[in-house]
């Protein structure tokens, strides 16, 4: 009976946080990517990770995005079990992820990326596009017009036709992020964001982060930029070689003597 006492009591608490990530582990080879990492999120929450490079923060999206399997552990979003669901399943239930190698399609314009990540909001199938039936054309003009507002939301809507392969490396990674958000998300990762940007930039990703937040959205943010993170984070999950060494408030994170061993020699922390 006790399994499923404790099956019983893992339901319970996925029922309570939007994300938990519960004993997931991931090796490449011999290396352990993600080592029995427990992690939850709550909704509306903005959690931040850090940890140093080669920590597994990436390896830990790709696991909760669908990208990656992993070798042991289960992912629960909104109350129920998703490990086994593919990637695109996942986007329509509400999960989207802005990767560190921006992924757009180059050579299509800044608006139709976003019209793109629109797609999951759309009702119309392949039929009504051959057919160019009147629902093809409504649900178009649908997606023009929001994905529009999305760019002008963003602050891009003055490269809305160009094509995004020669868009600044600071603004394709904008336009990511308007492309993860047509798709409606209830929780958005976002690996490294900051990465690359200018000042200015970087400024303005914060004031997107706190509007995005605002309605809303949970968001898990990946950053390298320490002092970003404990700004706007409610909490701070920090890891390293796999495992997860602390979890709390900035503050306490900041202090946590494991982390600040961690960070041994990087000017980042102390920066903070
Ligand atoms: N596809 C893969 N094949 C082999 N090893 C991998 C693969 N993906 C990740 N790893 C290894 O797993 C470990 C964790 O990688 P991961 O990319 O998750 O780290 P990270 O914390 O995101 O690092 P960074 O801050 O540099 O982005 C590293 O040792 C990495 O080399
Ligand atoms: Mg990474």
């Amino acid at each position: 009976m006790l399994p499923q006492v404790l099956d019983g009591r893992t339901a319970l608490q996925a029922e309570q946080a939007l994300l938990r990530v519960a004993g997931v582990s991931r090796a490449f080879g011999g290396v352990h990517a993600l080592d029995n990492v427990t992690l939850e999120v709550h909704e509306g929450e903005l959690l931040g990770i850090i940890g140093p490079n080669g920590a597994g923060k990436s390896t830990l999206f790709k696991v909760v995005s669908g990208f990656l399997r992993p070798d042991r552990g289960q992912v629960w979003f909104a109350g129920r079990p998703v490990a086994h669901l593919p990637a695109y399943r996942r986007a329509t239930t509400g999960i989207a992820f802005c990767f560190q190698d921006v992924r757009l399609f180059p050579t299509m314009t800044a608006l139709e990326n976003v019209m793109v990540g629109c797609h999951p909001r759309t009702q119309h199938g392949f039929v009504d596009a051959v057919l160019r039936l009147p629902r093809h054309h409504r649900e178009e003009r649908w997606t023009r017009e929001r994905a529009q507002r999305l760019l002008t939301r963003v602050g891009l809507a003055t490269h809305a036709q160009r094509p995004a392969g020669f868009l600044p490396f600071g603004v394709q990674r904008t336009l990511a992020i308007a492309r993860a958000l047509a798709t409606g998300p209830r929780l958005l990762l976002l690996d490294e964001p900051a990465a690359g940007l200018t000042a200015a930039e970087r400024a303005r990703l914060a004031d997107l982060l706190a509007d995005i937040r605002r309605d809303g959205v949970t968001v898990v943010l990946i950053e390298h930029d320490v002092a970003l993170v404990m700004v706007l984070a409610d909490r701070v999950a920090v890891l390293e070689n796999g495992r997860l060494i602390a979890v709390g408030p900035p503050e306490q994170v900041q202090a946590d003597p494991r982390v600040i061993a961690a960070y041994l020699g990087d000017e980042s922390l102390a920066e903070a």
